[in-house]
Protein backbone atom coordinates (compact mmCIF):
# COMPACT_ATOMS: atom_id res chain seq x y z
CA UNK A 1 0.00 0.00 0.00
CA UNK A 2 1.24 3.51 -0.99
CA UNK A 3 2.38 5.57 2.39
CA UNK A 4 4.16 8.30 0.26
CA UNK A 5 2.86 10.56 -2.16
CA UNK A 6 4.28 13.48 -3.55
CA UNK A 7 2.98 16.40 -5.73
CA UNK A 8 5.10 18.32 -8.02
CA UNK A 9 3.43 21.81 -8.88
CA UNK A 10 1.32 23.57 -5.95
CA UNK A 11 -1.20 25.58 -7.75
CA UNK A 12 -4.73 25.70 -7.87
CA UNK A 13 -5.08 22.17 -8.39
CA UNK A 14 -2.01 20.45 -6.56
CA UNK A 15 -2.73 22.49 -3.38
CA UNK A 16 -6.69 21.77 -2.88
CA UNK A 17 -6.37 17.95 -4.04
CA UNK A 18 -3.61 17.04 -1.76
CA UNK A 19 -5.67 18.69 1.41
CA UNK A 20 -8.23 16.61 0.37
CA UNK A 21 -6.29 13.25 -0.10
CA UNK A 22 -3.98 14.25 3.17
CA UNK A 23 -7.58 14.29 4.86
CA UNK A 24 -8.97 11.33 4.14
CA UNK A 25 -5.77 9.13 3.98
CA UNK A 26 -4.05 10.30 7.64
CA UNK A 27 -2.10 7.49 7.29
CA UNK A 28 -0.40 8.72 4.23
CA UNK A 29 2.02 11.29 4.11
CA UNK A 30 1.30 14.20 1.56
CA UNK A 31 4.54 16.44 0.28
CA UNK A 32 3.58 19.09 -2.31
CA UNK A 33 6.37 20.68 -3.67
CA UNK A 34 6.78 23.75 -6.46
CA UNK A 35 9.73 25.64 -7.81
CA UNK A 36 8.15 28.68 -6.44
CA UNK A 37 9.66 29.03 -3.18
CA UNK A 38 7.07 32.47 -1.71
CA UNK A 39 4.01 29.69 -2.91
CA UNK A 40 5.28 27.04 -0.82
CA UNK A 41 5.70 29.48 1.88
CA UNK A 42 2.25 30.71 1.87
CA UNK A 43 0.76 27.00 1.39
CA UNK A 44 3.09 25.81 4.47
CA UNK A 45 1.98 29.12 6.96
CA UNK A 46 -1.35 28.34 5.97
CA UNK A 47 -2.41 31.11 4.14
CA UNK A 48 -2.21 29.20 0.75
CA UNK A 49 -1.87 31.68 -2.42
CA UNK A 50 -5.45 31.00 -3.86
CA UNK A 51 -8.90 31.36 -2.43
CA UNK A 52 -11.31 28.36 -2.63
CA UNK A 53 -14.29 27.89 -0.02
CA UNK A 54 -13.04 25.00 2.64
CA UNK A 55 -10.04 25.42 2.17
CA UNK A 56 -8.71 26.97 5.06
CA UNK A 57 -10.19 24.36 7.07
CA UNK A 58 -9.01 21.32 5.10
CA UNK A 59 -5.60 22.68 5.09
CA UNK A 60 -5.63 23.26 8.82
CA UNK A 61 -6.80 19.79 9.79
CA UNK A 62 -4.24 18.11 7.59
CA UNK A 63 -1.05 21.06 8.43
CA UNK A 64 1.75 19.74 10.38
CA UNK A 65 0.61 16.20 10.07
CA UNK A 66 0.38 14.32 7.60
CA UNK A 67 0.85 17.43 4.69
CA UNK A 68 3.87 19.36 4.23
CA UNK A 69 4.93 21.77 1.77
CA UNK A 70 8.48 21.95 0.51
CA UNK A 71 10.64 23.83 -2.00
CA UNK A 72 13.58 20.57 -1.52
CA UNK A 73 12.20 19.12 -4.79
CA UNK A 74 14.88 16.54 -5.47
CA UNK A 75 14.87 15.10 -2.10
CA UNK A 76 11.08 14.95 -1.95
CA UNK A 77 11.11 12.76 -5.01
CA UNK A 78 13.82 10.36 -3.81
CA UNK A 79 11.61 9.65 -0.78
CA UNK A 80 8.02 9.08 -2.67
CA UNK A 81 6.10 6.31 -3.52
CA UNK A 82 3.58 8.13 -5.82
CA UNK A 83 4.04 11.20 -7.40
CA UNK A 84 1.16 13.24 -9.13
CA UNK A 85 2.67 16.27 -11.50
CA UNK A 86 0.22 19.12 -11.85
CA UNK A 87 1.98 21.77 -13.03
CA UNK A 88 0.96 23.95 -15.82
CA UNK A 89 0.52 23.60 -19.25
CA UNK A 90 -0.02 26.94 -20.96
CA UNK A 91 -0.78 27.27 -24.45
CA UNK A 92 2.99 27.34 -26.33
CA UNK A 93 3.84 31.13 -27.67
CA UNK A 94 6.30 30.51 -29.55
CA UNK A 95 8.14 28.09 -32.43
CA UNK A 96 6.13 25.45 -33.78
CA UNK A 97 2.27 25.06 -32.54
CA UNK A 98 3.01 28.53 -31.27
CA UNK A 99 -0.54 30.09 -29.62
CA UNK A 100 -2.09 26.69 -30.39
CA UNK A 101 0.05 23.27 -28.72
CA UNK A 102 0.09 23.05 -25.19
CA UNK A 103 3.71 23.82 -23.50
CA UNK A 104 5.24 21.45 -22.08
CA UNK A 105 8.67 22.59 -20.89
CA UNK A 106 7.72 22.35 -17.18
CA UNK A 107 5.98 18.88 -17.24
CA UNK A 108 9.37 17.56 -19.22
CA UNK A 109 11.29 19.23 -16.60
CA UNK A 110 9.64 17.64 -14.06
CA UNK A 111 9.97 14.36 -16.02
CA UNK A 112 13.59 14.99 -15.62
CA UNK A 113 14.33 15.62 -12.71
CA UNK A 114 12.07 12.20 -11.84
CA UNK A 115 14.06 10.39 -13.76
CA UNK A 116 17.70 11.94 -12.01
CA UNK A 117 16.16 11.42 -8.58
CA UNK A 118 13.43 8.52 -7.86
CA UNK A 119 14.48 5.76 -6.22
CA UNK A 120 13.42 2.08 -6.91
CA UNK A 121 9.39 1.45 -7.86
CA UNK A 122 7.72 4.79 -8.48
CA UNK A 123 4.11 5.32 -9.65
CA UNK A 124 4.23 8.94 -11.50
CA UNK A 125 0.31 10.11 -12.04
CA UNK A 126 -0.07 12.97 -14.74
CA UNK A 127 -2.99 15.42 -13.11
CA UNK A 128 -1.76 18.25 -15.30
CA UNK A 129 -4.24 18.81 -18.54
CA UNK A 130 -1.96 16.92 -21.27
CA UNK A 131 -2.20 16.24 -25.16
CA UNK A 132 -2.72 12.37 -25.85
CA UNK A 133 0.15 10.26 -25.62
CA UNK A 134 1.85 12.85 -23.32
CA UNK A 135 2.17 9.63 -20.61
CA UNK A 136 3.44 7.70 -23.73
CA UNK A 137 6.14 10.36 -24.01
CA UNK A 138 6.91 10.47 -20.48
CA UNK A 139 7.53 6.57 -20.35
CA UNK A 140 10.21 7.11 -23.09
CA UNK A 141 12.08 10.08 -20.98
CA UNK A 142 11.90 7.56 -17.82
CA UNK A 143 13.40 4.42 -20.37
CA UNK A 144 16.07 6.47 -21.97
CA UNK A 145 18.13 7.01 -18.47
CA UNK A 146 19.53 3.20 -17.97
CA UNK A 147 18.95 3.71 -14.53
CA UNK A 148 17.40 1.42 -12.12
CA UNK A 149 14.33 2.89 -10.81
CA UNK A 150 10.97 1.40 -12.53
CA UNK A 151 8.13 3.84 -13.40
CA UNK A 152 4.87 3.11 -13.99
CA UNK A 153 2.93 6.58 -15.43
CA UNK A 154 -1.04 6.51 -14.77
CA UNK A 155 -3.65 9.77 -16.30
CA UNK A 156 -5.42 10.97 -13.54
CA UNK A 157 -6.79 14.07 -14.87
CA UNK A 158 -8.66 16.73 -12.75
CA UNK A 159 -12.30 18.11 -12.91
CA UNK A 160 -12.77 20.59 -10.69
CA UNK A 161 -13.88 24.02 -11.13
CA UNK A 162 -12.33 27.14 -9.10
CA UNK A 163 -14.82 28.43 -6.62
CA UNK A 164 -16.52 24.87 -6.09
CA UNK A 165 -12.44 22.84 -5.70
CA UNK A 166 -13.03 21.68 -2.39
CA UNK A 167 -16.81 20.65 -2.89
CA UNK A 168 -16.17 18.84 -6.57
CA UNK A 169 -12.97 17.34 -4.73
CA UNK A 170 -15.15 15.51 -2.12
CA UNK A 171 -18.03 14.70 -3.79
CA UNK A 172 -16.69 13.95 -7.82
CA UNK A 173 -19.59 12.93 -10.41
CA UNK A 174 -16.35 10.42 -11.24
CA UNK A 175 -12.85 9.99 -10.85
CA UNK A 176 -11.20 9.00 -14.07
CA UNK A 177 -7.77 6.77 -13.97
CA UNK A 178 -6.20 5.70 -17.37
CA UNK A 179 -3.36 2.77 -16.98
CA UNK A 180 -1.65 0.42 -19.25
CA UNK A 181 -3.34 -3.15 -19.48
CA UNK A 182 -0.09 -4.65 -18.60
CA UNK A 183 0.33 -6.33 -15.25
CA UNK A 184 2.58 -3.45 -13.63
CA UNK A 185 -0.14 -0.67 -14.99
CA UNK A 186 -3.14 -2.63 -13.39
CA UNK A 187 -1.67 -2.90 -9.92
CA UNK A 188 -0.52 0.92 -10.26
CA UNK A 189 -4.02 1.56 -11.38
CA UNK A 190 -5.37 -0.39 -8.13
CA UNK A 191 -3.00 1.51 -5.87
CA UNK A 192 -4.21 4.61 -6.94
CA UNK A 193 -8.07 3.11 -6.99
CA UNK A 194 -7.71 2.38 -3.31
CA UNK A 195 -7.07 5.85 -2.38
CA UNK A 196 -10.16 7.75 -3.50
CA UNK A 197 -12.36 4.89 -3.19
CA UNK A 198 -11.74 6.10 0.79
CA UNK A 199 -14.28 8.84 0.02
CA UNK A 200 -15.27 8.96 -3.44
CA UNK A 201 -18.18 5.74 -4.04
CA UNK A 202 -16.37 2.58 -6.42
CA UNK A 203 -19.13 3.24 -9.43
CA UNK A 204 -17.54 6.72 -9.38
CA UNK A 205 -14.05 5.85 -10.45
CA UNK A 206 -13.82 5.01 -13.90
CA UNK A 207 -10.61 3.19 -15.38
CA UNK A 208 -9.82 3.30 -18.87
CA UNK A 209 -6.88 2.91 -20.76
CA UNK A 210 -3.88 5.60 -20.92
CA UNK A 211 -5.04 7.36 -24.00
CA UNK A 212 -8.95 7.41 -23.55
CA UNK A 213 -8.15 9.39 -20.24
CA UNK A 214 -6.39 11.96 -21.69
CA UNK A 215 -8.74 12.72 -24.37
CA UNK A 216 -11.71 12.77 -22.14
CA UNK A 217 -10.10 15.66 -19.95
CA UNK A 218 -9.73 17.34 -23.28
CA UNK A 219 -12.79 16.88 -24.40
CA UNK A 220 -15.12 17.46 -21.37
CA UNK A 221 -13.68 20.94 -21.36
CA UNK A 222 -14.77 21.24 -24.84
CA UNK A 223 -18.24 19.97 -24.85
CA UNK A 224 -18.65 22.34 -21.56
CA UNK A 225 -17.31 25.29 -23.39
CA UNK A 226 -19.04 24.24 -26.67
CA UNK A 227 -22.32 24.59 -24.59
CA UNK A 228 -21.76 28.07 -23.29
CA UNK A 229 -21.21 28.72 -26.86
CA UNK A 230 -24.34 27.49 -28.25
CA UNK A 231 -26.30 29.40 -25.79
CA UNK A 232 -24.56 32.62 -26.73
CA UNK A 233 -25.19 32.11 -30.46
CA UNK A 234 -28.82 31.37 -29.17
CA UNK A 235 -28.68 34.84 -27.27
CA UNK A 236 -27.69 36.54 -30.55
CA UNK A 237 -30.78 35.03 -32.21
CA UNK A 238 -33.16 35.88 -29.34
CA UNK A 239 -32.03 39.87 -29.09
CA UNK A 240 -33.21 40.02 -33.13
CA UNK A 241 -36.11 38.13 -32.14
CA UNK A 242 -37.67 39.18 -29.06
CA UNK A 243 -37.44 35.69 -27.89
CA UNK A 244 -35.96 35.58 -23.90
CA UNK A 245 -32.80 33.06 -23.86
CA UNK A 246 -33.62 32.30 -20.20
CA UNK A 247 -36.63 31.30 -21.18
CA UNK A 248 -35.57 29.55 -24.40
CA UNK A 249 -32.38 27.86 -22.34
CA UNK A 250 -34.87 26.58 -19.29
CA UNK A 251 -37.30 24.95 -22.24
CA UNK A 252 -33.85 23.48 -23.59
CA UNK A 253 -32.40 22.16 -20.46
CA UNK A 254 -35.59 21.16 -19.02
CA UNK A 255 -34.98 17.78 -21.85
CA UNK A 256 -33.44 15.60 -19.47
CA UNK A 257 -31.58 14.37 -22.54
CA UNK A 258 -30.14 18.02 -22.47
CA UNK A 259 -30.29 19.05 -18.88
CA UNK A 260 -29.96 22.59 -17.62
CA UNK A 261 -26.49 23.13 -16.73
CA UNK A 262 -23.68 25.40 -18.48
CA UNK A 263 -26.85 27.04 -20.59
CA UNK A 264 -25.93 30.90 -19.03
CA UNK A 265 -25.30 33.17 -22.03
CA UNK A 266 -23.72 35.78 -21.33
CA UNK A 267 -20.07 37.35 -22.59
CA UNK A 268 -18.34 34.38 -23.07
CA UNK A 269 -16.08 31.79 -21.09
CA UNK A 270 -12.89 32.47 -19.32
CA UNK A 271 -10.99 30.90 -17.12
CA UNK A 272 -7.78 29.42 -17.55
CA UNK A 273 -8.61 25.85 -19.53
CA UNK A 274 -11.36 26.27 -21.64
CA UNK A 275 -9.93 28.21 -24.39
CA UNK A 276 -6.28 26.89 -24.06
CA UNK A 277 -7.49 23.13 -23.71
CA UNK A 278 -10.02 23.48 -27.26
CA UNK A 279 -6.78 24.95 -28.87
CA UNK A 280 -4.89 22.12 -27.77
CA UNK A 281 -7.48 19.83 -28.80
CA UNK A 282 -7.78 21.44 -32.54
CA UNK A 283 -3.82 21.19 -32.72
CA UNK A 284 -4.31 17.56 -31.75
CA UNK A 285 -6.65 17.05 -34.58
CA UNK A 286 -4.71 19.02 -37.25
CA UNK A 287 -1.58 16.73 -35.70
CA UNK A 288 -3.85 13.81 -37.04
CA UNK A 289 -5.13 15.05 -40.43
CA UNK A 290 -8.59 15.77 -39.01
CA UNK A 291 -8.67 19.25 -40.32
CA UNK A 292 -13.05 19.68 -40.57
CA UNK A 293 -12.78 18.12 -36.78
CA UNK A 294 -10.00 20.80 -35.82
CA UNK A 295 -12.35 23.13 -36.88
CA UNK A 296 -15.43 22.18 -35.59
CA UNK A 297 -13.73 22.69 -32.19
CA UNK A 298 -12.36 26.19 -33.16
CA UNK A 299 -15.59 27.50 -34.17
CA UNK A 300 -16.18 27.05 -30.42
CA UNK A 301 -14.24 29.46 -29.55
CA UNK A 302 -14.94 32.23 -32.73
CA UNK A 303 -18.28 32.28 -30.76
CA UNK A 304 -16.72 33.24 -27.30
CA UNK A 305 -14.55 35.90 -29.27
CA UNK A 306 -18.17 36.98 -31.24
CA UNK A 307 -20.35 37.08 -28.11
CA UNK A 308 -17.91 39.52 -26.22
CA UNK A 309 -17.31 41.90 -29.27
CA UNK A 310 -21.24 41.52 -30.21
CA UNK A 311 -21.97 42.49 -26.32
CA UNK A 312 -19.46 45.67 -26.89
CA UNK A 313 -20.75 46.68 -30.37
CA UNK A 314 -24.61 46.73 -28.57
CA UNK A 315 -23.12 49.24 -26.34
CA UNK A 316 -21.68 51.39 -28.60
CA UNK A 317 -24.82 51.59 -30.79
CA UNK A 318 -27.53 52.08 -27.40
CA UNK A 319 -24.91 55.04 -26.77
CA UNK A 320 -25.60 57.03 -29.73
CA UNK A 321 -22.80 55.10 -31.97
CA UNK A 322 -19.85 56.54 -29.44
CA UNK A 323 -18.47 55.99 -26.19
CA UNK A 324 -15.56 58.45 -26.62
CA UNK A 325 -14.92 60.54 -23.76
CA UNK A 326 -18.05 58.84 -21.91
CA UNK A 327 -17.47 56.90 -18.27
CA UNK A 328 -18.15 53.27 -18.11
CA UNK A 329 -18.15 51.65 -14.96
CA UNK A 330 -16.92 47.80 -15.18
CA UNK A 331 -18.67 45.91 -12.38
CA UNK A 332 -16.74 42.89 -12.11
CA UNK A 333 -13.32 41.89 -13.74
CA UNK A 334 -12.98 37.94 -12.76
CA UNK A 335 -14.08 35.32 -15.09
CA UNK A 336 -16.38 34.01 -12.92
CA UNK A 337 -17.76 34.60 -9.35
CA UNK A 338 -15.75 33.49 -6.48
CA UNK A 339 -12.51 32.82 -7.20
CA UNK A 340 -10.79 35.93 -7.41
CA UNK A 341 -9.01 35.41 -11.02
CA UNK A 342 -8.80 36.47 -13.78
CA UNK A 343 -7.16 34.60 -15.94
CA UNK A 344 -8.22 35.03 -19.80
CA UNK A 345 -11.36 36.57 -18.18
CA UNK A 346 -13.55 38.19 -20.73
CA UNK A 347 -13.71 41.08 -18.93
CA UNK A 348 -10.56 42.09 -19.18
CA UNK A 349 -10.87 42.08 -23.39
CA UNK A 350 -14.15 43.82 -23.14
CA UNK A 351 -12.05 46.23 -21.15
CA UNK A 352 -9.82 46.59 -23.86
CA UNK A 353 -12.76 47.22 -26.60
CA UNK A 354 -14.23 49.87 -24.64
CA UNK A 355 -10.53 51.72 -23.90
CA UNK A 356 -10.04 51.08 -27.74
CA UNK A 357 -13.45 52.86 -28.05
CA UNK A 358 -11.91 55.88 -26.29
CA UNK A 359 -14.62 55.23 -23.58
CA UNK A 360 -12.89 56.22 -19.32
CA UNK A 361 -12.94 52.42 -18.04
CA UNK A 362 -13.08 52.47 -14.14
CA UNK A 363 -13.28 48.48 -13.00
CA UNK A 364 -14.35 47.96 -9.77
CA UNK A 365 -14.45 44.03 -8.26
CA UNK A 366 -15.11 42.94 -4.75
CA UNK A 367 -11.61 39.98 -5.25
CA UNK A 368 -10.43 40.50 -8.58
CA UNK A 369 -9.09 44.30 -8.18
CA UNK A 370 -5.10 43.71 -7.81
CA UNK A 371 -4.79 40.79 -10.03
CA UNK A 372 -7.13 42.62 -12.80
CA UNK A 373 -4.95 46.04 -12.29
CA UNK A 374 -1.80 43.52 -13.28
CA UNK A 375 -3.59 42.26 -16.49
CA UNK A 376 -4.66 45.43 -17.97
CA UNK A 377 -1.40 47.21 -16.72
CA UNK A 378 -0.14 47.99 -20.55
CA UNK A 379 -3.42 49.21 -21.27
CA UNK A 380 -3.87 53.23 -22.26
CA UNK A 381 -5.27 56.17 -20.14
CA UNK A 382 -8.43 56.48 -19.59
CA UNK A 383 -8.45 53.56 -16.94
CA UNK A 384 -8.73 53.37 -13.05
CA UNK A 385 -9.65 51.24 -10.65
CA UNK A 386 -11.96 51.91 -7.66
CA UNK A 387 -12.75 49.32 -4.76
CA UNK A 388 -16.26 50.71 -3.99
CA UNK A 389 -18.88 50.46 -6.58
CA UNK A 390 -20.61 53.30 -5.40
CA UNK A 391 -17.53 55.38 -6.22
CA UNK A 392 -16.86 53.56 -9.59
CA UNK A 393 -20.92 54.43 -10.83
CA UNK A 394 -20.28 58.29 -9.89
CA UNK A 395 -20.57 60.30 -12.72
CA UNK A 396 -20.86 56.74 -15.19
CA UNK A 397 -23.04 57.11 -18.38
CA UNK A 398 -23.18 52.96 -18.06
CA UNK A 399 -22.50 49.98 -15.98
CA UNK A 400 -21.10 46.69 -18.21
CA UNK A 401 -21.63 44.15 -15.09
CA UNK A 402 -19.42 41.71 -16.45
CA UNK A 403 -18.58 39.43 -13.43
CA UNK A 404 -22.00 37.85 -11.59
CA UNK A 405 -20.33 38.47 -8.17
CA UNK A 406 -23.81 37.62 -5.45
CA UNK A 407 -22.30 41.15 -4.15
CA UNK A 408 -23.58 43.18 -7.30
CA UNK A 409 -27.10 41.41 -6.59
CA UNK A 410 -27.33 43.23 -2.84
CA UNK A 411 -26.38 46.66 -4.19
CA UNK A 412 -28.46 49.88 -3.75
CA UNK A 413 -28.61 50.58 -6.92
CA UNK A 414 -31.07 53.76 -6.68
CA UNK A 415 -28.25 55.54 -4.70
CA UNK A 416 -26.05 54.16 -8.05
CA UNK A 417 -29.03 55.67 -10.35
CA UNK A 418 -28.63 59.13 -8.71
CA UNK A 419 -24.89 59.39 -8.81
CA UNK A 420 -24.90 58.78 -12.65
CA UNK A 421 -24.70 60.80 -15.73
CA UNK A 422 -28.23 60.84 -17.81
CA UNK A 423 -29.42 58.52 -19.46
CA UNK A 424 -28.04 56.01 -17.64
CA UNK A 425 -27.31 52.86 -19.29
CA UNK A 426 -26.77 49.51 -17.58
CA UNK A 427 -25.58 46.29 -19.95
CA UNK A 428 -25.94 43.36 -17.87
CA UNK A 429 -22.99 40.65 -19.19
CA UNK A 430 -24.60 38.30 -17.19
CA UNK A 431 -28.15 38.50 -16.71
CA UNK A 432 -27.20 38.45 -13.13
CA UNK A 433 -29.68 41.78 -12.35
CA UNK A 434 -33.35 42.08 -12.34
CA UNK A 435 -33.89 43.94 -15.31
CA UNK A 436 -37.66 44.93 -14.49
CA UNK A 437 -36.76 46.15 -11.41
CA UNK A 438 -33.43 48.29 -13.10
CA UNK A 439 -36.08 50.13 -15.38
CA UNK A 440 -38.69 50.75 -13.13
CA UNK A 441 -35.82 52.76 -11.11
CA UNK A 442 -34.77 54.88 -14.20
CA UNK A 443 -31.90 52.78 -16.38
CA UNK A 444 -32.21 51.81 -19.53
CA UNK A 445 -31.19 48.15 -19.44
CA UNK A 446 -29.68 46.09 -21.89
CA UNK A 447 -29.32 41.86 -20.67
CA UNK A 448 -27.96 39.27 -23.06
CA UNK A 449 -30.64 38.06 -25.51
CA UNK A 450 -33.31 39.61 -23.71
CA UNK A 451 -35.40 42.37 -24.48
CA UNK A 452 -34.16 45.41 -24.01
CA UNK A 453 -35.96 47.61 -21.29
CA UNK A 454 -35.58 51.71 -22.35
CA UNK A 455 -37.13 54.44 -22.97
CA UNK A 456 -34.52 55.99 -25.32
P1 LIG B 1 -0.99 26.80 -11.55
O1 LIG B 1 -0.24 27.68 -12.46
O2 LIG B 1 -1.91 27.38 -10.52
O3 LIG B 1 0.03 25.85 -10.75
C1 LIG B 1 1.07 25.16 -11.36
C2 LIG B 1 2.28 25.21 -10.43
O4 LIG B 1 3.33 24.39 -10.97
C3 LIG B 1 2.88 26.61 -10.26
O5 LIG B 1 2.85 26.99 -8.90
C4 LIG B 1 4.32 26.47 -10.80
O6 LIG B 1 5.27 27.25 -10.08
C5 LIG B 1 4.56 24.99 -10.61
N1 LIG B 1 5.65 24.46 -11.45
C6 LIG B 1 5.88 24.68 -12.77
N2 LIG B 1 6.98 23.98 -13.17
C7 LIG B 1 7.43 23.31 -12.08
C8 LIG B 1 8.53 22.42 -11.86
N3 LIG B 1 9.36 22.09 -12.84
N4 LIG B 1 8.71 21.93 -10.61
C9 LIG B 1 7.86 22.27 -9.60
N5 LIG B 1 6.81 23.09 -9.75
C10 LIG B 1 6.58 23.61 -10.98
O7 LIG B 1 -1.79 25.77 -12.48
P2 LIG B 1 -3.13 24.99 -12.12
O8 LIG B 1 -4.31 25.87 -12.37
O9 LIG B 1 -2.96 24.30 -10.82
O10 LIG B 1 -3.15 23.91 -13.30
C11 LIG B 1 -2.28 22.82 -13.32
C12 LIG B 1 -2.76 21.84 -14.38
O11 LIG B 1 -4.07 21.36 -14.02
C13 LIG B 1 -2.90 22.44 -15.77
O12 LIG B 1 -2.55 21.46 -16.71
C14 LIG B 1 -4.38 22.75 -15.88
O13 LIG B 1 -4.83 22.69 -17.22
C15 LIG B 1 -5.00 21.62 -15.08
N6 LIG B 1 -6.31 21.92 -14.47
C16 LIG B 1 -6.54 23.13 -13.87
C17 LIG B 1 -7.77 23.37 -13.24
C18 LIG B 1 -8.09 24.70 -12.57
O14 LIG B 1 -9.22 24.88 -12.12
N7 LIG B 1 -7.16 25.62 -12.46
C19 LIG B 1 -8.74 22.36 -13.21
C20 LIG B 1 -8.45 21.13 -13.79
C21 LIG B 1 -7.23 20.93 -14.42
C1 LIG C 1 -13.73 24.47 -15.89
C2 LIG C 1 -14.54 23.17 -15.80
O1 LIG C 1 -15.85 23.46 -15.31
C3 LIG C 1 -13.87 22.15 -14.87
O2 LIG C 1 -14.57 20.92 -14.90
C4 LIG C 1 -12.42 21.93 -15.32
O3 LIG C 1 -11.76 21.03 -14.44
C5 LIG C 1 -11.70 23.26 -15.34
O4 LIG C 1 -12.38 24.17 -16.24
C6 LIG C 1 -10.28 23.15 -15.87
O5 LIG C 1 -9.94 22.21 -16.55
O6 LIG C 1 -9.57 24.10 -15.56
P1 LIG C 1 -13.55 26.69 -14.43
O7 LIG C 1 -12.85 27.24 -15.62
O8 LIG C 1 -12.91 26.84 -13.11
O9 LIG C 1 -13.78 25.10 -14.61
O10 LIG C 1 -14.98 27.37 -14.32
P2 LIG C 1 -16.42 27.11 -14.99
O11 LIG C 1 -17.42 27.14 -13.93
O12 LIG C 1 -16.41 25.94 -15.88
O13 LIG C 1 -16.61 28.43 -15.85
C7 LIG C 1 -15.80 28.69 -16.98
C8 LIG C 1 -16.32 29.93 -17.71
O14 LIG C 1 -17.55 29.67 -18.37
C9 LIG C 1 -16.58 31.13 -16.79
O15 LIG C 1 -16.11 32.31 -17.42
C10 LIG C 1 -18.09 31.16 -16.65
O16 LIG C 1 -18.60 32.45 -16.39
C11 LIG C 1 -18.51 30.67 -18.03
N1 LIG C 1 -19.85 30.05 -18.04
C12 LIG C 1 -20.10 28.90 -17.37
C13 LIG C 1 -20.88 30.67 -18.76
O17 LIG C 1 -20.68 31.73 -19.38
N2 LIG C 1 -22.10 30.08 -18.78
C14 LIG C 1 -22.38 28.92 -18.12
O18 LIG C 1 -23.54 28.45 -18.18
C15 LIG C 1 -21.34 28.32 -17.39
Amino acid sequence: MIKKILCIGAGYVGGPTMAVIAKHCPDIRVVVTDINAERVRAWQSGMPPIYEPGLDEILRASLGKNLSFSGDINSAIADAEMIFVSVNTPTKMFGHGAGRAADLQYWEQTARSILQHARGETIVVEKSTLPVRTAEAMERIFRSGGRQSRFEVLSNPEFMAEGSAIADLEHPDRVLIGSAATTSGQAAMQELVEIYARWVPRERILTTNVWSSELSKLTANAFLAQRVSSVNAVSAICEQTGADVLEVAKAIGSDRRIGPHFLRAGIGFGGSCFRKDILNLAYLCESAGLSEVARYWEAVLEMNEYQRQRFVQRMVVAMFNTLAGKRIAVFGVAFKANPGDTRESPAIQVCRELLAERAQVCVTDPKALESGRRDLGDAAPGLSFESDPYAAAGGAHAIALLTDWPEFGKLDWERIYAGMERPAFLFDGRNHLDPEKLYQIGFNVYSIGRPQRSRL
